[in-house]
């Protein structure tokens, strides 16, 4: 009796006034009302600038942004940053471009950084999104930064009948496939799928990168207030570095490192054909 009574206080306590409070930051309002997974959602994470109505809204966008799964995120995207870098500059050494295709690329802050890189056409991208807005959004930063040799499509991932088919039709063909915050939102089966089709498709000693979440300290809080751009019921997948270990080997990759950031929970996962 006295449990149900205090898990009501609870509910009412994160539906009725976090909710509301939430809304006045920046972060709060994505995660709560446009979809916590949406690219523009990420960009302010990189960004890192607190916004908000009022003060308050500010000084609650603040902590957010300080929270350690947002610092884990951005802490995210500086190692896939490293891992391109040091890959980009290999591949230099053996005359080859760095051709990168980013599966849910949402703004592809990660790509978008390596500046230099795309300027002088050490590495090329392709990015994919379903969400029309995120390609805009990753379009307007790409052409405001005059980054060249990166180009956003709309599509869906999973309805692309195949890749191949896909890189056909645009006659580029790359050598590095990222998937970066996506394969928590989708569940054994189709992140198997999605994996064999990244072997099948890429070339010999061609990289695979994604991330992934073993843990997540605000679990309980997105749980309670985040909603997808979908508006679907909000299902996370967690997974431990040993189930990627086995999956990747199983499907025929070599070379599987798996990094854990400082938080223990996103792993940046790298496998090559
Ligand atoms: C969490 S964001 C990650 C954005 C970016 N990759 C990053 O790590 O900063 C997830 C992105 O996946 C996109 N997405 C989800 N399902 C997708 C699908 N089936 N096909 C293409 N994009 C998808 C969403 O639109 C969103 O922009």
């Amino acid at each position: 009796m006295i449990k149900r009574i205090l898990a009501r206080i609870e509910n009412f306590f994160y539906r009725h006034i976090l909710k509301n409070l939430l809304k006045l930051s920046k972060l709060g309002y994505g995660t709560i009302i446009t979809g916590a997974e949406s690219g523009a959602n990420f960009e302010h994470m990189y960004n890192n600038h607190p916004e908000g109505r009022f003060i308050i809204g500010r000084y609650i966008d603040k902590v957010l942004l300080n929270l350690p799964a947002v610092q884990a995120t951005r802490g995210r995207k500086e190692d896939i940053k490293r891992v391109l870098w040091n890959e980009i500059y290999n591949n230099k050494l053996a005359n080859k471009k760095t051709h990168v295709l980013d599966l849910a690329s949402g703004g592809a802050r990660y790509l978008r950084e390596l500046t230099d890189e795309h300027q002088n056409g050490d590495i090329e991208s392709l990015c994919i999104d379903k969400d029309r807005t995120c390609v805009k959004l990753g379009e307007n930063l790409a052409a405001g930064a005059q980054l060249s040799n990166i180009r956003f499509f709309q599509g869906d991932i999973f309805h692309l009948n195949h890749l191949r088919d896909m890189s056909l039709r645009v006659r580029w063909k790359p050598n590095v496939v990222i998937a970066s915050g996506l394969f928590i939102y989708f569940d054994a089966n189709a992140v198997e799928k999605m994996l064999k089709e990244i072997y099948d498709f890429l070339p010999y000693k061609g990289l695979v990168i994604f991330s992934s979440y073993e843990n997540l300290s605000s679990r309980k809080l997105m749980r309670k207030v985040a909603s997808t751009s979908s508006g679907e019921e909000w299902t996370l997948y967690y997974r431990k570095p040993d189930y990627w270990r086995s999956l990747l080997h199983r499907i025929g990759f070599d070379q599987i490192f798996i990094l854990r950031d400082q938080w223990q929970m996103n792993n940046i996962c790298t496998a090559r054909k």
